[in-house]
């Protein structure tokens, strides 16, 4: 059945739709890569991972499709779209849409994993096990990292280097130092990006699916990398340790 909403393939439970209507008005002129097509896809691709783990898909569907709905307002203010400020302002929009078809829990879990979407176990001192964190973080993050490599991932990522104003490439060796915090200003050049992060994300997947599609993925994106550095003649960091 064809959706009536752009990039949609899958059947939305009816009070998701004024939901998707909000994310669609906010979201659909974006062009840094955190537009509609990324907040469809990984609803889609988080109620997926459920389906195959036989969890409640709608959790992690809302978390999906509401992950990034702050990125315009962060650009702006410069306060983090799923900082405190970011789950107040959600709390304020979608609530009580929300608590009515999941529950006061169900709010509560949504919001905590959108909270938390953009931890990363190379971003942090000291390693969680990641078999503690809720399923629904997990599937969340796993659905977003997917959104981040592959095809889709290096368009995002040269999407969001235009934005930022960010050099395609520097003619210095990477960093293998270097890694990705989120909560800092984009800096570096967009092929420095494959290594401080996108490349480093398939070992920090949590689910199994995930795992799965994330393999796939990276193995195109390295191919990528590797040409790329090819014709540009850029030192390819063969000694950047990516694995956990
Ligand atoms: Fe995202």
């Amino acid at each position: 059945m064809k959706n009536a909403f752009p990039f949609v393939r899958t059947e939305l439970p009816d009070w998701m739709v004024p939901v998707i209507e909000k994310v669609a008005a906010k979201m659909h002129d974006d062009a840094t890569g955190h537009d509609l097509l990324h907040a469809v896809r990984v609803m889609e691709l988080a109620g997926a991972i459920a389906k195959e783990l036989g969890v409640e898909k709608e959790p992690t569907m809302t978390a999906g499709l509401l992950h990034d709905y702050y990125r315009k307002e962060e650009k702006q203010s410069g306060q983090l779209h799923y900082g405190p400020e970011a789950i107040a302002a959600l709390r304020q929009e979608f609530g009580s849409m929300i608590a009515e078809a999941l529950g006061k829990d169900g709010l509560e879990d949504v919001l905590a994993a959108i909270a938390r979407h953009e931890e990363y176990y190379f971003d942090q001192d000291q390693g969680e096990d990641v078999l503690a964190l809720p399923v629904l973080l997990q599937i969340l993050q796993d659905a977003d990292r997917i959104e981040a490599i592959g095809a889709v991932g290096v368009a995002r990522t040269f999407m969001f280097g235009g934005a930022h104003g960010l050099p395609l490439a520097e003619d210095a060796e990477i960093n293998a130092n270097t890694w990705f915090d989120p909560g800092t200003r984009p800096k570096g050049s967009v092929h420095q990006h494959f290594y401080e992060k996108l490349l480093r994300l398939k070992d920090g997947m949590h689910t199994a699916p995930g795992r799965k599609l994330a393999e796939e993925r990276h193995q195109f994106m390295l191919m990528f990398v590797r040409q790329l550095e090819s014709e540009l003649e850029l030192e390819s960091p063969d000694a950047v340790n990516l694995a956990r």
